[in-house]
């Protein structure tokens, strides 16, 4: 689907597909009048028939409504004055759902117009535009038949006001269109199998990025490298698959390499089976996107290719498989991380944790700006926050209000818990520096608080994204690509 911006009036447009908004009771909006005139009134006797509601959900397509239009959509909008910054995401994604059922070539899309209390055309293009093309996704690649979605329309065009708010909003298309391709590597990923989606096939995906972008570069730690580094923990995790671990590290070069760098860290497990903690059946369907952290790092590195960023971004992905076995780990061994901090392995299946803190050490180097770690961590988040928040950690509270901030821009929100010093006799340990788990209590906040000790040397972050990287279950498993939107923001602000 190509997108495009311009301006003008419906009934002047000669399009297979006109999509205009209308309101609760039946409220024909200033746009659709002058359009309904044209076309003699059509809208408002349906209105009149009881046949248009204007509620959020609904719309109606009219064929022929006039002279060189194929039909009219209309789009349910709620009641005008209830018009918000969520409602227009819905209405952009109903629009796109009941166009799935159609087969229009092209889109003349009116809903842009619309007026969102302090938010402007950039703004609704970006998120309009991302919706748009992420409506288009699906995962065919195991399936015999490779259903597409939305095939059809090959063009969408989003009105606007002027030409003022054309040039405005078409920097906003490509940041939207951007936006969704780096959720389509996030996802393609994450949805792979873990038979097919290895540690080394991650590694493959960070190569295959480094050679599609010419700022780009990728560099591969093996086995061997990783013992060198003393990363005890890491390994630790990995010992029990055939599947060797890789560190996996993008560079995105966007600006002279005296600034410091956004370095994003991944929790890479290609599948967590627990490991000797081995989890119960019914718990570890969906495992196999254990790494949606590294492929949201991926993701990353994309948009900020694809959008030219004038920043210097650092990728790491942690990517091991955590299985049991003759060779895993068990709970009781003790292991040196790679600061020299000793951790006893109390529980296994506490594997993220364990990989990141030797990832998180590794990021010193780097000598970074900020690090923004996203794992999907615990299952305790999910308990906590559900499907609508990340959880978010950090030891620096300008960066954390960044991130809710971009949260709030993008609508893929955060919410902040507290990384304070009184959880952390949690993870007492009797026999080393600590252990890997901190009992039944608050269980996302005692995780961060083991990553913390791995990094006092810089501004941190830590999302926990176990509730809003995928879903688990029902029509919707899959990935969501999440946290893309809300970073994809943060860091178009840290360009301004
Ligand atoms: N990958 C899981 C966390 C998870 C659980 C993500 C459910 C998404 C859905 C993580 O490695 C894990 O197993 N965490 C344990 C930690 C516990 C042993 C301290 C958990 O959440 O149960
Ligand atoms: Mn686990
Ligand atoms: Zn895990």
């Amino acid at each position: 689907m190509d997108f495009n911006i311009k301006t003008g009036q419906p009934e002047k447009q000669r399009t297979s597909c006109l999509v205009l908004p209308i309101f609760e009771p039946g409220k024909l909006d200033e746009l659709t009048i002058v359009f309904d005139n044209h076309a003699k009134g059509i809208i408002k006797q349906l209105v009149k028939l009881g046949d248009i509601s204007g509620k959020i959900g609904t719309s109606t397509c009219i064929p022929n409504p006039c002279k060189g239009i194929d039909r009219v959509l209309l789009i349910g909008c709620g009641k005008k004055s209830e018009f918000n910054e969520k409602t227009f995401r819905e209405v952009i994604k109903h629009m796109m759902n009941a166009l799935q059922g159609m087969k229009p070539s092209d889109v003349c899309c009116f809903l842009t117009m619309l007026h969102i209390k302090d938010r402007d055309i950039s703004w609704k293009i970006k998120q309009a535009t991302k919706i748009a093309a992420d409506a288009c996704y699906c995962f065919v690649e195991f399936k015999s038949t490779k259903a597409g979605r939305l095939k059809s329309v090959k063009t969408m065009t989003w009105f606007a006001a002027n030409k003022r708010e054309v040039d405005k909003g078409s920097a906003a298309v490509e940041i939207g269109v951007s936006i969704a391709a780096a959720m389509k590597t996030t996802k393609d990923l994450a949805n792979t199998p873990a038979n097919v989606c290895t540690p080394a096939y991650l590694a493959k995906a960070g190569q295959s990025l480094a050679k599609e972008f010419k700022k780009v570069s990728c560099a591969v730690l093996e086995q061997k490298d990783l013992k060198a580094l003393k990363m005890g923990a890491f390994l630790a995790v990995a010992q029990g698959s055939v599947n060797p671990p890789k560190l996996v590290t993008l560079e995105y070069r966007g600006t002279t390499k005296s600034q410091a760098p956004y370095v994003f860290v991944g929790k890479g497990i290609t599948f967590d089976t627990g490991g000797n903690s081995l989890k119960p059946a019914d718990r570890m369907i969906g495992m196999k996107y254990d790494m949606c952290g590294a492929a949201t790092v991926l993701g990353l590195i994309r948009f900020a290719a694809m959008v030219n960023l004038s920043l210097n971004i650092i990728g790491v992905l942690a990517a091991a498989e955590n299985m049991p076995g003759g060779q895993a780990s068990r709970p009781d061994d003790i292991v040196t991380t790679m600061s020299g901090q000793t951790v006893e392995i109390l529980n296994t299946d506490a594997e993220g944790r364990l990989v990141l803190a030797d990832a998180l050490t590794y990021c010193e180097r780097y000598k970074p700006k900020v690090v923004i770690d996203m794992a999907t961590l615990t299952g305790a988040c999910v308990v906590a926050l559900g499907y609508h928040h990340s959880g978010l950690l950090s030891n620096h509270q300008k960066l954390a209000n960044e991130l809710l901030k971009a949260g709030i821009i993008s609508g893929d929100k955060c919410w902040q818990l507290p990384l304070s010093d009184e959880y952390t006799s949690q993870l007492d340990s009797n026999f080393a520096d600590f252990s890997n788990i901190g009992g039944p209590d608050a269980g996302t906040i005692t995780a961060a608080c083991f990553l913390s000790k791995f990094t006092k040397k810089f501004n941190w972050a830590h999302l926990d994204i176990a509730g809003t990287a995928c879903r688990f279950t029902g029509k919707a498993k899959g990935a969501t690509g999440n946290p893309i939107p809300m970073l994809a923001d943060y860091l178009l602000a840290q360009v301004k």
